[in-house]
């Protein structure tokens, strides 16, 4: 039996058991309790919390980018890298009490491709049935990390469907690079029937209902994936909040799902479909995304915005919505880190 030492988390009073092989994250993870993280490498910071009381904490491998050494010896420390070896009291520096309580605790699961074909020139729309268990309940815009077969690596991928819908089934959207470890593998070896070993749900990319503020969503890329997870699942619920999808692409070759979010404009009436091409010239909107929701906004005040794609994009837009008047903590997003990233560690 592994040994277990107590996490407490303020200022929201919540206490996990931790067993020291896994991170704090992980274990809040399998219990359902839901913390702000984005890359789970110790690349990206998201999970940065203080240290209140307690010393003995090892981190695995992180990048001093998300965590320099001063702020370290200050006692910052990353929940996705952190083991504890004694019962530790942890400040939660960034969190969201509308979701930390509401988690669905991570499964192992176990899905066979039923469909892989390029939706772009080079994104692929990945279709999986689940074998074991037969279904996964998550919350539109939460993701899966997939096992990269023949290695120890995982990466992340976030659902496009929704599980209210397609209990037992999982969508993805995945970006193809030419030297991606597992994305390579997807456009070049992953056939129908071949199984899949996934762990999730995680991630707080989810829809806040406890008002009913405008939304704005600002995606680039693969990013349309958790994007479209959302807008189904609006579409589905008959949530028909005023919302418009900035969606940034470079050129025509790389729009996808164009036909539907058109319909969903007309099933959701508030809904605007708003996609810019920055280098090809046609009649829609031209520039980057960033440039283009400039462009059309003045004062979001009282929006929420929903952002996810590469990590620069997500960073330019959050600057940007924060200038037009979005607060911080209405600023949900999904940096879609990869390993690959140069301040990666
Ligand atoms: C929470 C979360 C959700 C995610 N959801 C999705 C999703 O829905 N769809 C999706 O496609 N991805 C998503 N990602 C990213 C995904 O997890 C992988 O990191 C990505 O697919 C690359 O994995 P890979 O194994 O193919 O490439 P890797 O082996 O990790 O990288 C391969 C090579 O590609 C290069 N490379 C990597 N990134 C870039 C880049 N941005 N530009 C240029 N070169 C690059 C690297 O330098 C490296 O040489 C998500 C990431 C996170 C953290
Ligand atoms: S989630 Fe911990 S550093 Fe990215």
């Amino acid at each position: 039996m592994a040994d277990k030492h107590l996490v407490r988390f303020e200022p929201v009073g919540i206490e996990i058991e931790v067993e020291e092989h896994q991170t704090i994250l992980r274990a809040a993870a399998e219990q359902g309790i839901m913390l702000m993280h984005g890359c789970k490498e110790g690349q990206c910071s998201s999970c940065k919390s203080f240290v209140l009381d307690g010393d003995d904490i090892e981190l695995d491998r992180y990048s001093t980018f998300a965590l320099p050494d001063a702020e370290r010896d200050e006692g910052y420390t990353l929940l996705c890298r952190a083991h504890v070896y004694e019962d530790v009291t942890i400040e939660l520096l960034n969190y969201d009490e509308d979701m930390i309580r509401s988690g669905l605790p991570i499964q192992q699961a176990v899905a066979e491709v039923v469909a892989n074909d390029l939706v772009t020139h080079d994104m692929r729309h990945l279709v999986l049935h689940l074998i074991e268990p037969q279904e996964v309940t998550f919350f539109p815009g939460q993701y899966m990390d997939i096992a990269v077969p023949g290695t120890e690596a995982t990466r992340s991928f976030s659902m496009a469907n929704t599980s209210t819908r397609e209990a037992g089934q999982l969508e993805f959207v995945i970006k193809v690079y030419p030297d991606g470890l597992f994305s390579h593998f997807l456009a070049t070896q992953l056939a129908v029937g071949d199984r899949l070993d996934l762990v999730g749900p995680f991630g707080v990319f989810t829809l806040r209902e406890g008002h009913d503020a405008d939304l704005l969503f600002v995606g680039g890329g693969a990013g349309m994936a958790p994007i479209l997870s959302l807008l189904r699942s609006m579409a589905e619920r008959g949530i028909d909040r005023s919302a418009t999808f900035y969606y940034g692409a470079r050129g025509s070759r790389d729009l996808c799902f164009a036909d539907e979010l058109r319909a969903l404009e007309h099933r959701l009436p508030r809904f605007r479909y708003v996609p810019a091409l920055s280098e090809d010239h046609w009649d829609g909107e031209v520039g980057l995304i960033t440039d283009v929701v400039a462009t059309h906004e003045k004062d979001l005040s009282g929006t929420d915005a929903y952002v996810c794609g590469p990590p620069p994009m997500v960073e330019a837009a959050i600057d940007l919505l924060s200038r037009l008047g979005i607060e911080k903590d209405r600023i949900y997003y999904d940096k879609f880190t990869t390993t690959g990233d140069p301040d990666g560690p």
